[in-house]
């Protein structure tokens, strides 16, 4: 391995990230109809000027249906290309490559932003101007208390998110991205269908966990499909949850989603319901999901992606010098410190050419670094 691993490249399929940190998947709410805005431009050009090897944009909704809240990132339909391609491109410019998480909220749709109450919508107004949406899920049971309860989905409704899946996967290509990942975490619409404690199915997409994995794994197809045979695909999976989902079956799961093509699983946790998982129930640890990453990877033999709570180098570095996960996803540290890959290869002394930032930064750091300084007047 490289003299560091952090910043040691990784490849998958022909993609080759230049170091092993990934900026995770954060929703914005600032899209207008599903259309990336300047928002979202200023956002990610930071991590990629900040040196991440793969930055990665959030959940964003194969069909309007599937909407979290106003203001989420969309690829249901062309107009929302152009947009994300421009990002894309100028990412790419700077010399990180670009994911995009794909997912359907189900019946967690029409939620208020965090900040805003992160509780139901008020479905008796309308928001932002716009209609409301129609919630929809594997059986009709609502997300918690006050939460609509979906419309259960019939095999048409089945098949259209399928196929949405697909053809956000083909517009994803179109716009030049890298990596696509499906969110199947968090309590939204893949998860939904894994969770006896949401699916009470009686036909074929419900009951047995062969029958609960077989939407995601047909999503999982149909993406593979359409998406570029030399691209990854990444999974996100909530390894444990609420509702009495197994790391176990985390294993499992992950070994039929290698066996149809996907290349990575970034193990994250909990979601289903309102109860907590035992990593929530506890006051959080550095790095408290990263022994599920560390476990589907040795057990599934996939590579996998630690996140939650990643802060410092050293524990980044030790994490993948360990073969626990291949690559470290940071979310809210980047909200912080979008520098922080650049803070992390001078704090672990790596070489030079591992500073990456553009000449125009670099040249006069390195001057003022050279020159040094003395204490305040
Ligand atoms: C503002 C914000 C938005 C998020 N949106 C998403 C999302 O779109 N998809 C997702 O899978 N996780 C989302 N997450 C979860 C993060 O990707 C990450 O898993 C979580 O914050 C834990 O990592 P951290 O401790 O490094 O922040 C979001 C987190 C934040 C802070």
């Amino acid at each position: 391995m490289h003299e560091s691993p952090l910043f040691s490249p990784f490849t998958l399929r022909s993609l080759t990230l230049k170091n092993r940190v990934m900026v995770s998947p954060m929703a914005q709410y600032a899209a207008i109809d599903g259309v990336a805005t300047d928002w979202h431009f200023a956002h990610f050009a930071k991590f990629a000027l900040g040196g991440a090897g793969l930055v990665f944009m959030e959940a964003s909704k194969v069909e309007r249906r599937g909407l979290g809240t106003v203001g989420d990132l969309g690829l249901w339909q062309d107009a929302q290309v152009p947009a994300l391609r421009r990002i894309v491109d100028f990412l790419h410019q700077q010399g990180a490559a670009v994911g995009i998480q794909l997912n359907h909220a189900g019946r967690r749709a029409g939620t208020q932003r965090p900040w805003e109450g992160n509780g139901p919508l008020d479905r008796s107004q309308p928001i932002e101007g716009q209609a409301h949406w129609e919630v929809i899920g594997p059986s009709a049971i609502a997300h918690g208390p006050g939460w609509p309860v979906p419309r259960e989905m019939g095999e048409d409704d089945i098949m259209a998110v399928i196929n949405a899946f697909a053809q956000a996967a083909q517009r994803a290509d179109e716009a030049g991205f890298d990596v696509i990942e499906l969110h199947g975490a968090h309590g939204y619409l893949l998860h939904q269908f894994l969770s006896p404690l949401s699916n009470l199915r009686a036909d074929r997409w419900g009951g047995s966990l062969a029958n609960r994995m077989r939407f995601v794994l047909e999503v999982t197809s149909a993406v593979r499909a359409r998406w570029p045979s030399h691209k990854p695909l990444f999974f996100r999976c909530s390894s444990v949850d609420d509702g009495g989902w197994t790391i176990d079956e985390s294993v499992l799961l992950a070994r039929e989603l290698k066996a149809r093509g996907v290349d990575a699983m970034d193990c994250s946790a909990g979601g289903i319901g309102t109860r907590a998982t035992q990593a929530t129930a506890e006051k959080r640890r550095m790095g408290f999901q990263v022994p599920y990453a560390e476990r589907v990877r040795r057990d599934a033999q996939i590579p996998t992606i630690a996140v939650g709570l990643i802060i410092e180098p050293e524990h980044a570095q030790a994490i993948i010098a360990k073969g626990q996960a291949d690559l470290v996803a940071l979310g809210r540290e980047m909200l912080a410190n979008p520098y922080w890959v650049q803070h992390a290869a001078l704090q672990l002394k790596v070489a030079p050419e591992y500073r990456q930032m553009a000449p125009v930064y670099q040249w006069w750091l390195d001057q003022r670094e050279k020159a040094g300084w003395g204490p305040a007047a």
